[in-house]
């Protein structure tokens, strides 16, 4: 039983990712979630995550509210892709419980410092979370059993030509993330625009219940479902990593994020040819999308029938 926590920012496909691990329990022991400000404000980040531990039934899954910004950016948003509530179309009923106490940067290196070698942590958001347990406790890059993110790309951007959103939202935090000492597992957009919802998997998600609503109207709300195109679920990509790493092929990279260019910042610059150097990052580079899929789906579909 794999040991993860989940910082995130929902967003929609966020949502989709904590439904792949709620559904993924025989495997997947989620030890806590923390929120960050990315796609919408912190506020809001942390109130989906209340209303889906309870729409998703993660009964006492500590929620703990993280960062509201940047390391030194200005805040770059992402509502016009996951709506002014962060969810699209969805409407889940407004959570009855609250956050946890604390800080998430603190839940993260507490739950660490109890488990060394233990838990992995997947980052689906900006990672200023992270950059900040770091800078707080080093130590939490020994204590990880391995982490995981979606963001970054050494192809293209998807907020501007260069730089993926979760990278462009906070670039020093990303670069410290990269530069600590760990190697990361970097699921960028090279990938995760691989794994489209398109009318053969909505077909696949619409007997499901009343968790259909959520992956129907949400995939259907941040981009049209065709035959051979629609939206990608990026974030569920890095719990599907957890679950099964054979699913993707990965290589060894060194990795750079850009802090300074003009027209790069947020730029995960990946160089394929160590040149003897220590590789940062395992970067995956191919997803095996039919695969992907029948997990996805076995998992939600395990969901929907409890
Ligand atoms: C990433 O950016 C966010 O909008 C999504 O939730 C995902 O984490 C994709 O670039
Ligand atoms: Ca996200």
């Amino acid at each position: 039983m794999k040991k993860v926590l989940i910082d995130c920012d929902p967003g929609i496909d966020d949502a989709l990712a904590l439904a792949l691990a709620a559904g993924s329990r025989d495997a997947l022991d989620l030890v806590g979630v923390t929120t960050v400000g990315g796609n919408v404000d912190l506020p809001l980040t942390t109130a989906n995550a209340l209303a889906l531990r309870e729409f998703l039934e993660l009964g006492d899954l500590p929620v703990t509210p993280g960062s509201a910004g940047a390391l030194l950016r200005h805040t770059v948003r992402a509502g016009h892709i996951h709506g002014e509530s962060g969810l699209g179309a969805v409407v889940l009923p407004a959570a009855v419980r609250k956050a946890a106490e604390g800080h998430a940067v603190d839940f993260i290196i507490d739950t660490l410092r109890a488990a060394p070698g233990e838990i992995t942590l997947v980052a689906i958001g900006p990672l200023t979370n992270l950059a900040l347990a770091v800078r707080k406790e080093p130590r939490v890059v020994e204590w990880a059993r391995d982490l995981v993110i979606m963001g970054g790309s050494y192809t293209r951007g998807n907020h501007n030509p260069a730089a993926e959103f979760n990278m462009l939202a906070d670039p020093e935090a990303a670069a410290i993330v990269f530069e600590a000492g760990w190697t990361v597992t970097m699921l960028g957009l090279d990938v995760t625009l691989t794994a489209v919802v398109n009318t053969a998997v909505l077909e696949r998600m619409r007997p499901l219940g009343r968790l259909a609503e959520l992956l129907v109207a949400g995939s259907q709300s941040y981009k049209a479902v065709t035959d051979d195109s629609g939206p990608a679920i990026h974030d569920a990509c890095a719990v599907a990593y957890t679950l099964d790493p054979s699913l993707f092929t990965c290589v060894p990279a060194v990795v750079n994020v850009e802090t300074a260019g003009l027209y790069t910042r947020g730029m995960t610059v990946t160089d394929f040819d160590l040149a003897g150097r220590r590789p940062n990052a395992l970067v995956a580079t191919a997803l095996d999308v039919p695969r992907f899929w029948d997990l996805v789906i076995g998992a939600y579909g395990s969901l929907a029938a409890r």
